[in-house]
């Protein structure tokens, strides 16, 4: 899961994903800037999570890395200029397929974009979390993954 910073959107993304997967997947996230590496989850995010039940308060924040694209299946990334960061890091055909924009998965190429949070309040910070619940479930129907 990737978005900008690593403190808002991609820890929620694997915050809720780790909820719906078995054990034996290995979920991360990072961001496409390194200025909040090493910190905790924005508050905002980690107080939303915890509404719902998700503890993402030991998450710590870390920029995307090269082996990211050989160790994971799968890289969703939040927003379009994400996308575009992280397709240009790509060395490969076989990296690039690994890349897609989350919500791409909900069928709207429209609003395919998980909104940045950072600037706004909680609610959307909520909003955030419902449209990436959304997300999840239909990547895991997409991907025919049952917890
Ligand atoms: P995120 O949100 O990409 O969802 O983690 C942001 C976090 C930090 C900044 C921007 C967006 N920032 O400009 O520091």
């Amino acid at each position: 899961m990737v978005c900008l910073g690593n403190i808002c959107r991609s820890p929620l993304a694997e915050g809720i994903m780790k909820t719906k997967v078995p054990e034996s997947f290995f979920i991360d996230s990072a961001g496409t800037i390194s200025i909040h590496e090493g910190e905790h989850p924005d508050k905002r995010a980690i107080k939303t999570a915890a509404n719902h039940g998700i503890d993402i308060s030991k998450q710590r924040s870390r920029p995307i890395t090269k082996a990211d694209f050989e160790n994971f299946d799968k890289i969703y990334c939040m927003d379009v200029d994400v996308l575009a960061d992280v397709v240009s890091k790509t060395k490969n055909e076989e990296q690039r397929h690994k890349v897609s924009l989350f919500l791409e998965v909900l069928g709207d190429h429209e609003n395919a974009e998980v909104p940045d949070p950072y600037w706004g309040g909680m609610d959307d910070f909520e909003n955030v979390f419902q449209l990436l619940e959304k997300g999840c479930d239909a990547i895991l129907a997409q991907l025919k993954i049952k917890n």
